[in-house]
């Protein structure tokens, strides 16, 4: 979805107008008919509401949306705005009409809350159709851009820091929603090298010679039942003060979990094409942060492999070592998201001395037992970061609750023969993945760990994504860094 701004409205009257609608204050210049056609169809502008209708104009048919904005002064006025630009493109994403025209005369919005209708507009009116070779006229998208009218001053500005988050979510959304035989480690790093190309991200990939090299023995085990090499992708964005240390994210980049030998049963085992999704949003992140240059030093890192079962696969009870020297006995395959984590963890500490970690991963489908697909978890080692984290989320939609992380939990994976086993017993799962992180985090590190399993991927359409890959990470990391790192 392309989103232009026009000083006027475009000399050949467009086709389909569309305003932003308070609660309870339809515009007093709304043509008669309209007005009468929303009052009846019990269009009030409550947020996400649309009515459309046509009228005669000049001789020609035009077509005028409204969508609702809900109450002015609503405490959740930026994602109502949101949700009326997504409830746009979702009306019209297949309606044949190919532009519309948002025209803001007497609408009051500022620079701010205008970029988010777009915003909404931009992610709602994404979808993925590369390989529907068979779609009809009707089912294909038509609506290709928004011509925006009568915008206030500054807008432009406001609006590229926004769409350079768009951008961010989109590609995360792409990477998530391509299946493991098009992404996996090598192809990946190619989406990431092709997409950050002339943006000033540094990329250094790691393979698998140059991780046997560093010790990496937890992230090559997983690795080793698979045919395609593991990579480790580091992104690195130098926009702050020189020398000030980074803030790291790592995120879980198993392009296919299918268990290994401990291997997953075959129902809805395709999922597991989204086991990367962690990793896709630390480079949908970066990709965003870079677009609207933040000024903060960030490296973001994925850790990439595949988790398959051949006859060189790592079996239940072998022992790995780590990069960091520690232990690891690996009762169970398919718990392999902390396996590749804890060398990444280990490897972005030693190399760029991170004030601040904070990891991504679908680690557990405990998390989504505890949480569903309404809140990712969050554990860490500093309240201030876990609060940061949380408020981040809350501003934005991506949202976190926080769970608590003891002694208690680690004592339960500790191994009779190893330093630690991968799993420990079925209850607290998630708290005891995230334990086992956390004995890979230097003392003074701050570190936080996000379990994103629930929320990676929707099977149903929420406010601004359709079905599918929802994006969810890259605005919470944008948005933490714009609070905690360039305050
Ligand atoms: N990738 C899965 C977790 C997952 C499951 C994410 C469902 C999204 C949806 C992870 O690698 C895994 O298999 N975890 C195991 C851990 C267990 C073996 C301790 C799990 O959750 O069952
Ligand atoms: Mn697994
Ligand atoms: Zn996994």
């Amino acid at each position: 979805m392309k989103v232009q701004f026009l000083a006027a409205p475009p000399a050949s009257a467009p086709r389909l107008v569309a305003h932003i609608v308070d609660q309870d204050s339809l515009p007093k210049s709304l043509d008669p008919v309209l007005a009468e056609g929303a009052r009846a169809s019990r269009f009030a502008g409550k947020a996400g509401q649309v009515f459309d209708g046509f009228i005669a104009h000049d001789g020609r048919i035009i077509r005028v949306a409204l969508a609702g904005a809900g109450e002015k002064d609503a405490k959740d006025r930026t994602a109502a705005l949101e949700r009326a630009g997504a409830a746009l493109t979702a009306r019209f994403l297949t309606s044949g009409e190919t532009a519309l025209t948002l025209v803001l005369d007497g609408s009051g919005l500022s620079a701010e809350e205008l970029a988010a209708v777009l915003l909404g507009a931009r992610l709602r009116g994404w979808r993925y159709d590369a390989y529907r070779t068979k779609l009809s006229d009707e089912q294909k998208a038509s609506l290709q851009r928004i011509d925006v009218v009568g915008a206030p001053k500054g807008s432009e500005a406001v609006w590229s820091r926004e769409a350079a988050l768009a951008d961010g979510i989109e590609f995360t959304r792409e990477l998530v929603t391509e299946p493991a035989n098009i992404i996996y480690p090598e192809t990946f790093v190619e989406r990431c090298e092709k997409r950050m190309v002339g943006m000033g991200i540094e990329l250094t990939v790691l393979d698998e010679e140059q991780m046997r090299d560093l010790g990496m023995g937890a992230l090559l085990g997983v690795a080793q039942g698979s045919a395609k090499p593991p990579r480790l992708l580091a992104l690195t964005w130098n926009g702050g003060e020189d020398g000030a240390r980074p803030v790291a994210f790592v995120g879980k980049g198993v392009t296919f979990d299918s268990g290994g030998i401990s291997i997953k049963p075959a129902a809805g085992m395709e999922d597991m094409k989204w086991d990367m999704g962690g990793a896709a949003a630390v480079a949908g992140a970066m990709l965003a942060l870079a677009g609207r240059k933040a000024k903060a030093n960030l490296v973001g890192v994925c850790g990439l492999v595949e988790n398959m079962p051949d006859a060189n696969a790592q079996r239940p009870g072998d022992v790995v070592t780590s990069m960091s020297g520690q232990t690891i006995e690996v009762i169970n395959t398919d718990a392999e998201g902390r396996l590749v984590l804890c060398d990444a963890l280990t490897w972005v500490q030693r190399e760029h001395n991170p004030a601040t970690v904070v990891d991504l991963a679908t680690l557990t489908g405990a998390m989504i037992v505890a949480l569903g697909h309404e809140h990712g978890g969050v554990f860490a080692n500093d309240d201030a970061l876990a609060e940061k984290l949380v408020a981040a989320g809350l501003a934005t939609g991506d949202k976190l609750w926080r769970l608590p992380l003891a002694s208690a939990y680690d004592k339960l994976i500790d191994s009779p023969i190893a330093d630690m086993k991968n799993v420990g017993p079925r209850p607290a799962g998630s708290i005891t993945a995230a334990q086992f992180l956390q004995r890979f985090i230097d003392k003074g590190t701050a570190w936080a760990h996000c379990d994103i399993a629930g929320m990676v991927w929707a099977d149903k359409p929420g406010t601004t994504w359709d079905k599918g890959a929802t994006g969810y990470g890259v605005r919470l990391i944008d948005r933490f860094v714009r609070d905690t790192c360039e305050a």
